[in-house]
């Protein structure tokens, strides 16, 4: 089952509709002048009339309104696409959200560069998206990364043990796996905070460059692989509970 919580209390139907679907307020207000919404079964002449979508039946143009306090959306971030909401130039993943779901007031939890790829999450649920991104909470974020040279016991040391990035500033213990050795290894490399250009930074002490990276994992919850770039989808409830309570403290523990 989707993400989704029921109740909220009587609301404007404007506001209400407006807030769930692809329709702007304005449209709502026409559309209920012209008889487009039913409140259990009687058309309302405006769309300032109240309804709760918790006990009424609402159906916008002869389709039901499903109620969603908060939405939780997992986007698979293309490259060239930036992490933010609006950009008067430049395409946004909320954008990329908002053109498939019709949902409005969306953030990224977080933000992942322009030419990083992989998982991120979309939400309009603040209090959500602050506890995922403290460093504070302990979530782990999962990379893989393509290096330009070869990884070195003595750097998986130095990010377990916390390294300090150029300009002195300390980050947490991080834990570093080779996965495929060679002059332009993959390794995974797991944080619990989201520092600017952080990964890149961390490599960059190390004497390595960053050629390609891609979050695979937030908390216990894996990108899924059905999901290609530039697509999303709701998260169910498990999965929203995984984010924040999913195998924890794998960068801590050095595991
Ligand atoms: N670290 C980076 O350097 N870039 C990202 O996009 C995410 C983490």
């Amino acid at each position: 089952m989707a993400e989704t919580e029921k109740g909220g209390g009587p609301q404007r139907l404007d506001k209400l509709v407006a807030s769930q679907t692809a329709y702007t307020r304005r449209q709502v207000q026409q559309l209920a002048r012209a008889g487009g919404i039913l409140v259990n079964g009687h058309a309302v002449g405006s769309a300032a009339e109240k309804a709760d979508p918790a006990v009424d039946s609402i159906l916008v143009e002869g389709r039901p309104l499903f109620y969603a306090a908060h939405v939780y959306y997992m986007l698979h971030k293309p490259a060239g696409v930036l992490s933010a909401s609006r950009d008067p130039h430049r395409r946004t993943v909320v954008d990329l959200v908002e053109e498939k779901t019709g949902r409005r007031g969306l953030f990224p939890v977080g933000r992942l560069d322009k030419d990083t790829t992989g998982l991120l999450l979309i939400t309009d649920d603040g209090d959500f998206a602050h506890k995922v991104i403290s460093p504070k909470s302990g979530v782990d974020k999962v990379y893989h990364v393509r290096l330009d040279g070869p990884v070195e016991e003595e750097m998986i040391r130095r990010f377990a043990a916390g390294l300090q990035l150029a300009d002195g500033t300390p980050c947490l213990p991080a834990r570093l796996r080779l996965l495929e050795p060679g002059p332009a290894p993959l390794a995974e490399i797991t944080v619990q905070e989201g520092k600017y250009h952080q990964v890149k930074r961390m490599f960059g002490v190390v004497g390595l460059g960053v050629t390609a990276l891609h979050r695979v994992q937030i908390g216990g919850l894996k990108l899924d692989a059905s999901l290609a770039a530039g697509d999303c989808r709701p998260l169910t409830s498990d999965e929203k509970a995984q984010v924040l309570n999913g195998e924890q403290s794998k960068a801590k523990n050095g595991e």
